[in-house]
């Protein structure tokens, strides 16, 4: 983690306001952004770790906690919503051993959010699975996807 984390910092170390950069490339390097790397990277740079958990907490962009492998992004919008998107989460949410409130896998292969619109309404319900979408999901296509997803991670 150390090594990691000085490499990020050699880029920012002379220019000052490039809380943001280090968060990014921070997540790049490691998927989100572990607490020890904050810590290690305030100290070296003699500022206060709140102003990383500061900027990370205030932009959505940020994580905190590891993600899944496997993003599965679940549009809620109105669209999506009015064709089945709620019995789509619910199947996945359910496939996926998701507990109330949890959203990634505690084997951290999947993680599930939802967001308003991914603005390919035209083939709503739609969800998005790392970058590619798909469209017309029903709950049973939905379980085949995490199905063909699980069965992907072993090869
Ligand atoms: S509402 Fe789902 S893609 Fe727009």
């Amino acid at each position: 983690m150390e090594k990691k984390c000085r490499k990020i910092l050699e880029k920012y170390y002379k220019e000052e306001g490039n809380v943001i950069s280090i968060l990014q490339d921070m997540q790049e390097e490691f998927g989100y952004i572990p607490d020890d790397a904050v810590y290690w990277c305030a100290n070296e740079l003699n500022i206060p770790a709140s102003n990383f958990f500061g900027v990370a907490t205030f932009y959505s962009q940020f994580h905190l906690k590891p993600r899944g492998r496997y993003i599965i992004t679940a549009c809620c919008g109105t669209a999506c919503h009015v064709k089945g998107a709620d019995p789509i989460i619910h199947r996945m949410r359910a496939d996926l051993a998701l507990a109330e409130g949890e959203t990634t896998t505690s084997d951290t292969n999947f993680t599930l959010e939802s967001v308003a619109c991914i603005g390919a309404c035209s083939m709503a319900p739609v969800v998005k699975v790392n970058k590619r979408i798909y469209g017309n999901v029903t709950p049973d296509r939905a379980t085949e996807l995490i199905d063909e997803f699980n069965n992907e991670k072993g090869k």
